[in-house]
């Protein structure tokens, strides 16, 4: 295959060793044409020839590290995605239920967190809450965009109630919808890496949203992490994973209550 830049199964192993000791991330082997595409446009940015001299730069300027992480990380989500988690959080506030404070914890570009906002109001019946969330992930890019609020409006056009979260873009942002401030002013956007030895957030959270982020991580790593955040978590507070992400082996951390969902023992 004829590359732009010059990329050898020695660099694709380095790049695999970095971003797992930076981010816990595990590429497989498949993923060597993924790699070169999706670092090529910060090779090229730097006017370099080779991955090789990409990796050398990347060892020796620390700042480099944000770009590399934010460059490999995958960021798929939607709106009320797995939408019976979404359905469960309200049960869980319907029943009377603290929920004062959560946390998605990885939360890419928004669309996850603001429909846990969304729910919060349904919930609730009103924007006057007195519940926060805070939203992270490590990759600095989604969250600027996460911030921001600003989604197309095909991934806006099938939410209900869309009227009340969202405005429609005019002129410059036709095409577009910004959430409303009173939902947006729900939300705290923080980098938080979930690798790191202690995470920036207050224990006693009422609810912890991590989906669809300890499958790139191995089983040791994954369980690492989990006692983590179950450390910010109050006993019976609601844990949600991922639809391919399942804890019920846990079961003397959390007790499964659900398609991957689990109150705190
Ligand atoms: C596939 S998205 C899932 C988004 C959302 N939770 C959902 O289920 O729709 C995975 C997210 O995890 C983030 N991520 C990967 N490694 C991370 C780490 N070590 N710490 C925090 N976030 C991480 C990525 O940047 C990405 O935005």
């Amino acid at each position: 295959m004829s590359r732009e830049f010059g990329y050898t199964d020695a660099d694709f192993n380095k790049v695999r060793s970095e971003l797992r000791a930076l981010a816990g991330i595990n590429l497989a082997d498949s993923k060597v044409s993924l790699v070169y595409s999706r670092l090529a446009p910060r090779v090229r940015k730097l006017g370099l020839k080779e991955v090789k001299q990409y990796l050398n730069y990347l060892e020796t300027h620390p700042d480099e590290q944000e770009h590399f992480i934010n460059a490999l990380t995958t960021n798929l989500t939607s709106f009320f995605r797995e939408p019976h988690h979404f359905d469960m959080l309200q049960e869980f506030i319907q029943s009377g239920e603290r929920c004062e404070r959560l946390w998605c914890a990885a939360s890419s570009t928004g669309e996850e967190p603001y429909s846990i906002a969304m729910t919060l109001v349904k919930a609730f019946g009103r924007f006057d809450i007195s519940s926060r969330l805070v939203a992270s992930d490590i990759d600095s890019s989604v969250l600027n965009k996460a911030s921001s609020g600003v989604y197309p409006l095909d991934k806006v056009d099938p939410i209900e109630n869309k009227k009340s979260f969202f405005l429609r873009g005019k002129d410059a942002n036709l095409g577009y919808a910004k959430v409303v401030p009173q939902l947006r002013n729900l939300i705290e956007f923080r980098k938080v890496n979930l690798l790191d030895n202690s995470y920036p957030i207050q224990a006693g959270l009422d609810v912890i949203f991590c989906r669809n982020v300890m499958i790139y991580f191995d089983k040791e790593t994954q369980v690492q992490i989990l006692e983590k955040l179950l450390e910010k978590l109050r006993p019976g507070g609601l844990y949600i994973a991922g639809h391919s992400e399942n804890f019920n082996h846990l079961g003397h951390l959390m007790t499964p209550i659900g398609r991957t969902a689990y109150r705190k023992v």
